[in-house]
């Protein structure tokens, strides 16, 4: 390259760099963006041009220009410059549209009214994010990047759900969801109206439903599994949308390009329903609707009258609802009975049933029958699978990918929810210190990563992916701020799995982008949850007397400052570059700091290393199948007490034990281990816990004891017993644990106690 070439392309390179520093932060990424040098100034001369049939979306546009910048965008039918075009292109696709944006003019073109609609998404999101605002912002400048932008969604259904029925949200929180919906350019919310614990639609033929099944008489306090005994917060709770109500939503979700599905639950998931009207269950007996979580074994007999009963419930419901998908639930429910109920039984037999399993599939189909007579279409969970699928149902795959794969093999619509991936009532954040959640992990990355098309599927089986949707169950979000915390940001993450081609997927971009979605959170007063400017540290490499591991946080413009002495971290501590590697127990203290800003929460870790790091035990009483799991005991990482993660269970009546084999003869003093107490799982502290000792692995000794003196312990909480002894030689080391014996589980029923265990250690 000769020099005035290279000055040449340095000075493009810079130039280059120049626009990316225009920092263009739509989320979801287009499929195809050029971004050019220059601005478009938005002037009290800028006139706005709106095609046939896209004045409603250009006049929205000048509402809401006029509110935040109090320029009153005048209208011009004439095409001139400096203008703001909705045009109208018939060669795009269903909800493709593009945006080319220079210097003179922004022109956004599409065929339809929901292309337009993303079309102005888009424009949006290219303007500062006070155009976001309830009221006149302060600025003076709006200006709108060059640039060419062709885009179109991959999937055509794009979703998220909302359970009302375990904590009801008002009309104005569900518009603020359809809201927030539509600048993530999804389509289709799917409301689940009906659960155990509250029946939250009018139904005019009956009335009781909303009478009696829209109230519980109380609400379980705190986890599931979290007191012993179950408590209660004696507060009566309840609330359900009208008719009216419902057709507003649907009117407002539709000019927002959304789709409402209703879901109305059955078999299963009915306890307010037959709360309501307790001929529909198998033993016609009164119960209340439901107070705790769970599954409950009441749900519709398969009598004629329950059938006639849920036939006028859909009527209703297609009546108010114009979509084409009906969702009419199908998880979780249970046959005990069906198994005892002789009308079931009767049915069972006539039809020639093999099961029950085939009695549900029954169930459903015949529903699928009736709503198809009226020109509709069913949605069910992956159960819907068991007993045979009914002929045109879309299968909503839930227990993994499994039933989606399944179904689509067999020529059906799937919709991929798998809960490891799209179930925002997951932890999204050290469960430590978040609040209350169901359980699991699914951090923002992970939503991220998420591919709803599974790789061994031919062109033509990904065909039967319709698309993917986050389900967001509401048992522990109380307040609308409790689920806007749950699916922001994580559903930025899942608006490009479900808009943008994977090959333009890119997880450092869209971080780098989501800088600014959390401004235009800022502006919308959305709750989201701020674990993107946290600091997670991860292990790398677990070994003998060794543990190395990373710190990363998803803000690209922080630096992570960290300390390993257990003190808290300020801008002096330790900046944070590579890998870093431990020799003994320690407690991480980390967090990252914009500048001198601090940002996001500090991260307090604890990382165990001692002589067994990353070993499996060699024996072990019981013998595990899979034995894998074990590795965790000495994974480096603690378990904590709000999820399941890092324990290991292990149930049955004998004591237990694992034999850890130090590699050589050497000298050892203490044996420690963490213990979950958890009484609501059955998890107790052991009887007691013996040490021995062994040179060879066969002649063992015993070394040390630890008789409990620990009652029976009704509190959730983490034992780290430690077990010392005068420095002995040893190569092989059990321990046994002296089984805790019987005790009650939460329905009262006696039961062998499990024994939790996790980080083990040797030194
Ligand atoms: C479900 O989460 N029970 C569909
Ligand atoms: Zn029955």
């Amino acid at each position: 390259m000769n020099k005035i070439a290279a000055v040449f392309s340095f000075l493009l390179c810079f130039s280059l760099a120049l626009y990316a520093g225009d920092q263009i932060n739509i989320i979801p990424y287009p499929q195809k963006m050029d971004i050019k040098p220059g601005h478009f100034k938005i002037n009290s001369g800028t006139t706005v041009f709106a095609d046939s049939g896209f004045e409603k979306l250009a006049s929205g546009f000048q509402t809401r220009f006029k509110l935040v910048s109090g320029f009153q965008l005048s209208k011009n039918d004439e095409i001139c410059t400096q203008q703001i075009r909705f045009e109208k292109a018939n060669n795009l696709s269903e909800e493709g549209y593009s945006l080319s944006a220079d210097s003179k003019n922004i022109v956004l073109k599409a065929s339809t009214q929901a292309g337009m609609f993303y079309a102005l998404q888009t424009l949006y999101q290219l303007m500062p994010v006070d155009i976001y605002g309830k009221e006149l912002s302060e600025r003076k400048k709006w200006t709108v990047p060059c640039v060419e932008i062709e885009d179109v969604p991959r999937f055509a259904y794009r979703g998220l759900h909302l359970d009302v029925s375990r904590h009801f949200f008002t009309v104005d929180e569900i518009k603020r969801y359809l809201d927030a919906m539509a600048i993530h350019k999804l389509n289709r919310f799917h409301w689940h109206l009906t659960d155990d614990q509250g029946w939250r639609i009018e139904i005019k033929k009956y009335p009781n439903l909303t009478k009696t099944g829209s109230h519980r008489i109380e609400t379980l306090v705190g986890h599931y599994y979290e007191n012993f005994p179950q408590r209660y917060d004696d507060d009566a709770y309840g609330g359900y949308y009208t008719q009216d109500e419902a057709r507003e939503i649907v009117r407002y979700a539709a000019e927002r390009n959304i789709t409402v599905i209703p879901e109305i639950e059955m078999p299963g998931h009915a306890s307010a329903t037959i709360a309501s009207y307790p001929f529909l269950s198998c033993t016609r007996q009164q119960i209340n609707v439901a107070k705790k979580w769970g599954i409950f074994e009441d749900v519709y007999c398969t009598r004629d009258s329950v059938f006639n009963f849920l036939e006028d419930v859909l009527t209703e419901i297609m009546d108010i609802f114009p979509s084409e998908y009906i969702h009419i639930g199908g998880d979780e429910c249970p046959k005990v009975r069906w198994h005892e109920c002789p009308d079931c039984q009767k049915r069972i037999k006539l039809l020639g049933l093999k099961d029950e399993h085939e009695l549900q599939s029954y169930f459903i189909q015949r529903i699928e029958n009736f709503v198809n007579t009226k020109g509709r279409k069913i949605i069910g969970w992956d159960e819907i699978l068991e007993g045979g699928l009914a002929d045109n149902a879309t299968v909503m795959s839930w227990r993994g990918v499994a039933g989606g794969i399944e179904a689509a093999k067999s020529s059906h619509n799937v919709i991929m929810t798998p809960g490891e991936f799209c179930y925002f009532d997951h932890y999204q954040d050290n469960p430590e210190t978040e609040p209350t959640a169901i359980g699991g992990y699914t951090p923002l990355s992970k939503v991220y990563s998420f591919e709803p098309v599974p790789a061994s599927f031919s062109a033509e089986e990904a065909r039967y992916i319709i698309g993917a949707q986050a389900n967001v169950w509401t048992e522990y979000l109380k307040q609308f701020s409790d689920v806007e915390y749950m699916v922001f940001p994580r559903i930025a993450a899942l608006s490009e799995v479900l808009w943008t081609q994977s090959e333009y997927k890119n997880y450092d971009r869209f971080c780098q982008n989501m800088l600014t979605e959390f401004q235009r959170y800022k502006v919308l007063d959305i709750n989201a949850s701020k674990a993107f400017y946290g600091v997670s540290a991860q292990t790398v490499s677990v070994s003998a007397d060794k543990v190395q591991f990373i710190l990363r946080t998803d803000d690209s413009k922080a630096v992570i400052h960290y300390n390993l002495d257990d003190s808290q971290v300020s801008l002096k501590s330790s900046v944070y570059k590579s890998p870093v590697t431990i020799h003994k127990n320690t407690v991480i203290h980390a967090r990252s700091f914009e500048g001198k800003k601090e940002v996001g929460k500090e991260l307090i870790q604890k990382l165990a290393v001692s002589k067994i790091s990353g070993k499996k035990p060699v024996s072990s009483v019981p013998i595990f199948k899979n034995d894998a799991v074990l590795q965790q005991l000495t994974d480096g990482i603690y378990g904590g007490t709000k999820s399941g993660n890092n324990w290991i269970q292990i149930g049955g009546n004998s004591d237990r034990e694992l034999v850890y084999d130090l590699g050589s003869v050497m000298q050892v003093h203490v044996v420690s281990v963490s213990i979950l107490n958890k009484p609501a799982i059955c998890g107790i502290y052991p009887f007691g816990i013996i040490v021995l000792l062994s040179e060879d692995g066969v002649d063992f000794v015993e070394t040390a004891r630890e008789k409990s003196e620990k009652v029976y312990d009704s509190i959730i909480r983490i034992y780290r017993p430690e077990i010392f002894f005068p420095y002995k030689k040893a190569r092989y080391v059990k321990i046994v644990f002296l089984n805790g014996g019987n005790v009650f589980d939460l329905n009262g029923n006696t039961r062998d106690s499990v024994l939790f265990l996790d980080e083990i250690e040797i030194n």
